[in-house]
């Protein structure tokens, strides 16, 4: 089962919870890829079991470099169906728009076929980082991986 977490991060507090969220999936014994969403292709994309995607909040939305690989997966419309999907990102302040970046990355995923899975507890839509990845995003993020490889096995 493979994995791809690609992340868009200027100052690395997204590049940092991408990390957590990667040792996690290798504890889990899911080989990994982890990349820049700018080294990412869309026609990757199709290689993967389960895609995950991490954006700073940019005035409430995903930062253009993300947006951008969303965008050209339109060429490989269809052919995402099924895969597991998730999404994490970081923000300046507590309502600052990290949910709507959230659900801007999973809307474009559930569009694509693809399945998506909420929390009950802790972050509902995907792990958020405020300021910087404290012990609470740190926690976040690592329930987020271990609960998102549970169920890719499930699933496959
Ligand atoms: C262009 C731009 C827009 C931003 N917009 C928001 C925003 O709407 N809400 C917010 O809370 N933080 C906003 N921020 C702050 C970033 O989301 C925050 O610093 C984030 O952690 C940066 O992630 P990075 O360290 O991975 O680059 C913005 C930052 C930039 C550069």
């Amino acid at each position: 089962m493979k994995v791809l977490i690609a992340y868009y991060s200027k100052s690395g507090t997204t590049k940092e919870m991408a990390e957590i969220i990667v040792s996690v999936l290798k504890e889990e014994g899911l080989e990994v890829r982890l990349s820049s969403v700018e080294k990412v292709s869309s026609k990757e994309l199709l290689e993967f079991d389960g895609i995950i995607i991490g954006s700073p909040t940019y005035y409430g939305s995903l930062a253009y470099q993300v947006k951008k690989l969303l965008d050209e997966s339109v060429s490989f419309h269809g052919s995402l169906e099924g895969k597991l999907g998730g999404a994490f990102t970081s923000s300046a302040n507590i309502g600052g728009g990290n949910e709507t970046t959230l659900l801007s990355i999973l809307e474009a995923m559930l569009i694509h076929g693809m399945i998506i899975q909420g929390d009950s507890r802790g972050d509902h839509y995907g792990p958020v980082a405020v300021g910087k990845v404290d012990k609470k995003a740190e926690n976040n993020c690592r329930r987020f991986a271990k609960r998102f490889s549970q169920l890719l096995k499930r699933l496959r």
